[in-house]
């Protein structure tokens, strides 16, 4: 795919190295989940949601401080009615957009998504799928399929790799080519807010499985698969490697449904409130910011990993990172 532009690199570059600003705004779009993940921590919280002027004028702000990228990505984007109004606006402002479902309401939708540029959808294995995800594989892949028609962007699978499905991911990769669609991997983040019973229960026991399975994702990489994943990152979730200087907090602007502004997903630590004004919030944590991310111990999640290796221009990551 690799839909560079030299436009928007060195749009990127002005932002974050120049004006050293993010240049994503990741948005906690809506509160509640349609879908009760094990391992995932954000359908449990109870959170108020933005109000959509609040949330259009959010991105006239974002504009104004320099946001050129809106990722719309908790708790689960399609239970919001307005999704496409607020996609469209943040296009009109210029900005690409994105955002991540579980895919349950995607048949459903699947029509009103020509407004997003990037769609990312979860799919955590084949044969596992059900017990991960608690909804049919089929009708996942109906959706899938429903939102590629007439579609001239791109689709991406993204699978956390756990210990239930690692028997099932050659196979989820041989499916995305056969679709016609991307796949990423991330390692399963054990969240310190999920108990530790069920970490013993979905996490990787066998390491010896788990090290052949993600090698032959590199393998497959190799071969051309359209994952889009570097081997750098495949290579540091395979040695469980966390060791990498984060940008993530310089990179994305992390806004949760309820306004407020976070460090990231791993450091919940708030910055400050989108009513403070974002260009306020983020010149008053400038040390915070930094304190967070040398204290943090580290995490695997693919967008923060790449983001940050990609902003220290590390060269593999450049030529085979295969997303925006
Ligand atoms: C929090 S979900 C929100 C979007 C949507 N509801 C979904 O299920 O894709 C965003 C992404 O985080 C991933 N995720 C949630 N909990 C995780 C964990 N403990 N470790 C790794 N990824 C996790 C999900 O699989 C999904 O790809």
């Amino acid at each position: 795919m690799r839909t560079f532009s030299p436009i928007l690199a060195s749009q990127a570059l002005w932002q974050l190295r120049i004006k050293k600003r993010p240049f994503v705004l990741s948005h906690g779009i809506n509160a509640k989940c349609n879908m009760h993940c094990d391992f995932c921590e954000y359908w449990k919280e109870e959170k108020d949601e933005m109000e959509t002027g609040d949330i259009l004028r959010l991105l006239d702000e974002a504009k104004r401080f320099g946001i050129k990228y809106y990722n719309a990505w908790t708790v689960e984007p399609l239970l919001r009615d307005d999704l496409p109004q607020i996609m469209a606006y943040a296009r009109k402002l210029g900005m690409i957009t994105s955002m991540i479902t579980n895919g349950k309401l995607l048949s459903q939708r699947a029509h009103e998504l020509d407004v997003v540029d990037y769609l990312s959808v979860s799919v955590d294995g084949t044969d596992s799928y059900k017990d991960i995800r608690g909804m049919d594989f089929d009708d996942l892949l109906a959706g899938i399929e429903a939102a590629k028609e007439g579609r001239r962007n791109p689709i991406l699978m993204n699978c956390v790799i756990s210990g239930q499905n690692l028997d099932d991911i050659e196979q989820l990769i041989h499916l995305a080519r056969e679709m016609g669609v991307w796949i990423s991997f991330e390692a399963l983040h054990q969240s310190g807010d999920i108990g530790q019973d069920v970490w013993d229960r979905i996490g990787i026991q066998d390491t010896a499985k788990y090290e052949r399975t993600v090698n032959s994702i590199i393998r497959l990489k190799k071969e051309g698969y359209p994952i889009i994943n570097s081997l750098t990152y495949l290579k540091m979730v395979r040695d469980r490697n966390m060791d990498f200087k984060c940008h993530a907090a310089d990179i994305i602007l992390n806004i949760t449904s309820d306004g407020w502004i976070e460090h990231c997903r791993v450091q919940k630590e708030r910055l400050g409130h989108v009513s403070e004004g974002l260009e306020n919030v983020w010149n008053a944590s400038k040390e915070k910011r930094a304190m967070t991310a040398r204290d943090c111990n580290g995490c695997l999640f693919f967008g923060y990993v790449e983001g940050s290796l990609l902003f220290d221009f590390k060269p593999e990551v450049m030529a085979h990172y295969e997303w925006i």
